[in-house]
């Protein structure tokens, strides 16, 4: 097994906007980052990845860049960055930046240019088409909600956008777009970053042609998947920036790839290095999607799960490597979705799913406030709701009959994106300690109960426990390179697998139910002692139990 310090690490993800806000202005900022990074260090993760903190004007929340080597006014300057990226390193914590260049904003100089006229030197760094019989090129719809394609009239043309309006996308087929967007990474590999999770980067490649997409009955646009998700060019492409630039840095490289599968991941992330070191799969959050898309209030079925989780600790094993999370900023909070955010089962649960994550093959990432436990959010109604993907989708969907405002708003309010963005809970201050000012999005009530401050100080919080589950994945190589497989994969309750290294073996066992159930441990475990290395539960005997209890999570090592 090929040992890297990427494999070993434990990241930790920052959505800046929500983190801390150190001048007051409700507006999380890159100062605030900085004052927290004793926390950061006390947790013990390696890395952070950092969400946008460039120029933009916010249309997605930074994820609409219009200047990628400017920091945005609200966040900071590019001294207060250079203090941050330097108290990280002195903390012993590396940071990966966000690295979006499916799309830029429409206010990027690029685009501002690009749009002027026909024969401008940039309009070829987007992607332009003349309209069909007064129609859009083609019937595709953007992820936010209505047609992928925009009339401008200075040249009676549209332009993509897979996302907002706001967000046009960059034409990777033009050469001269591919060095501008190098040039940048080479300029923050200067800077010392430690690496690049790369936003929707398995979209950047477009089908020639860019055909009309099946629309089924009932249907508003075709399905673009097919000609946008691993597109024809975009491994070449990902090649050809590892040459010119990934490869000439020690980094940690993450590609978020929408639509891949097991075959398109070995492929990304190959373990010869020639393009990125691991991507983000979908297949476990989108288990509960049906035709409206994310847009239910569905449970996912354990089985499922473990299926799928299975499918990428198997397949991959010995020839790339896998991500793992439950969270991020476009998830609502897995606490409220697999586990009980109830008084009674909440940490029990938060613990029992970061047992399951941390324990597997992989590198973990964990997102702001899932260390203590945060949960969805109580929102009263739309007026509460920031996110643009949400607001749009309200329209859409209400408007075209497809739901009544009540039950799609009953829908955001379990899957939209804003239940990870409301601001970090750090003591039971006003507005959780987040802000003296009015924060830009509403608090989560409950950070009277769930807080930093009381979390740190007691050794039985889901704090401590993600502190000791990271720990261990600096001292136990079994945890990093094991082999996995997975126990009872037909079983409704129980999520249990071993990990194997040599002679050192791993018994892990989750209870994803409030009741009492049965686990059977594999014959080297039953009924042998074994050293506890975590659990749930302060009880425990020496041996593995044939029973575990409500939402109980134990690690047996032999
Ligand atoms: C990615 C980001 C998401 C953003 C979208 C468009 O999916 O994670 O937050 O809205 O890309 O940039
Ligand atoms: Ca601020």
């Amino acid at each position: 097994m090929d040992k890297k310090w990427w494999k070993e690490s434990v990241v930790y993800q920052i959505y800046p906007r929500s983190f801390c806000d150190s001048n007051g202005d409700g507006i999380g900022d890159l100062n605030g980052i900085t004052s927290k990074m004793d926390y950061l260090q006390e947790l013990g993760i390696d890395v952070i990845w950092l969400s946008p903190v460039y120029q933009s004007p916010n249309a997605d929340n930074g994820y609409d860049i219009s200047d990628y080597q400017a920091i945005m006014e609200e966040f900071g300057t590019m001294e207060d960055y250079d203090r941050m990226l330097k108290s990280a390193h002195d903390h012993g914590i590396r940071i990966v930046m966000d690295l979006v260049v499916n799309h830029t904003s429409d206010e990027h100089e690029w685009f501002i240019e690009s749009r002027k006229s026909k024969d401008n030197p940039k309009r070829d760094y987007y992607i332009w088409r003349e309209g069909k019989d007064g129609h859009e090129p083609n019937n595709w719809g953007s992820c936010f909600s209505g047609s992928a394609w925009k009339y401008d009239e200075a040249t009676d043309m549209y332009y993509l956008h897979m996302f907002a309006e706001k967000q046009p996308d960059l034409n990777w087929e033009n050469p001269v777009v591919r060095d501008e967007v190098f040039k940048m990474m080479t300029w923050w590999c200067e800077k010392g970053i430690d690496g690049f999770r790369m936003d929707v980067i398995s979209m950047i490649s477009k089908a020639e042609g860019l055909p009309d997409g099946k629309k089924g009955e009932g249907e508003l646009y075709g399905d673009y998947t097919p000609y946008v998700c691993n597109g024809p060019h975009v491994h070449e492409y990902l090649q050809e920036m590892n040459q010119k630039v990934l490869s000439r840095y020690d980094l940690l490289t993450v590609g978020e790839c929408a639509g891949v599968t097991l075959e398109e991941a070995k492929k990304y992330a190959n373990s010869q290095g020639t393009e990125l070191n691991m991507v983000f799969q979908f297949e476990h959050m989108d288990l509960d999607a049906g035709e409206t898309c994310k847009w239910t209030d569905r449970k996912v079925p354990l089985p499922a799960l473990k299926e799928i989780m299975n499918k990428w600790q198997t397949g991959l094993e010995g020839c790339a490597w896998n991500s793992l999370y439950w969270c991020n900023h476009d998830q609502p909070r897995m606490l409220s979705r697999m586990g009980n955010d109830s008084d009674e089962y909440r940490e029990l649960s938060a613990k029992m799913l970061a047992t399951t994550l941390h324990m597997m093959q992989g590198t973990p990432y964990v997102y702001q406030g899932e260390e203590l436990g945060m949960t969805n959010v109580p929102f009263r109604n739309m007026d509460d709701i920031r996110d643009i993907e949400s607001i749009n989708a309200f329209r859409e969907m209400t408007e075209a009959g497809i739901f009544d405002e009540e039950t799609m708003f009953r829908y955001i309010c379990y899957k939209g994106r804003d239940n990870a963005r409301t601001p970090v809970q750090w003591d039971d201050s006003e507005n959780a300690g987040f802000t003296t000012g009015t924060p830009w999005i509403m608090v989560n009530p409950n950070y009277t109960k769930i807080n930093a401050k009381e979390q740190v100080s007691r050794p039985d919080s889901v704090f401590n426990y993600y502190k000791k589950l990271i720990a261990l994945r600096h001292t136990e190589d079994v945890i990093v390179y094991g082999t996995f497989e997975l126990l009872m994969p037909d079983d409704e309750n129980v999520f249990a697998y071993t990990r194997t290294l040599d002679g050192t073996r791993l018994f892990v066992a989750c209870n994803y139910s409030q009741d009492t159930v049965s686990v059977e441990a594999p014959a080297d475990f039953a009924g042998q002692k074994a050293e506890l290395l975590i659990s749930n539960y302060a009880e425990q005997g020496d041996t593995p139990a044939a029973v575990l209890r409500p939402y109980e999570a134990v690690v047996w090592k032999k």
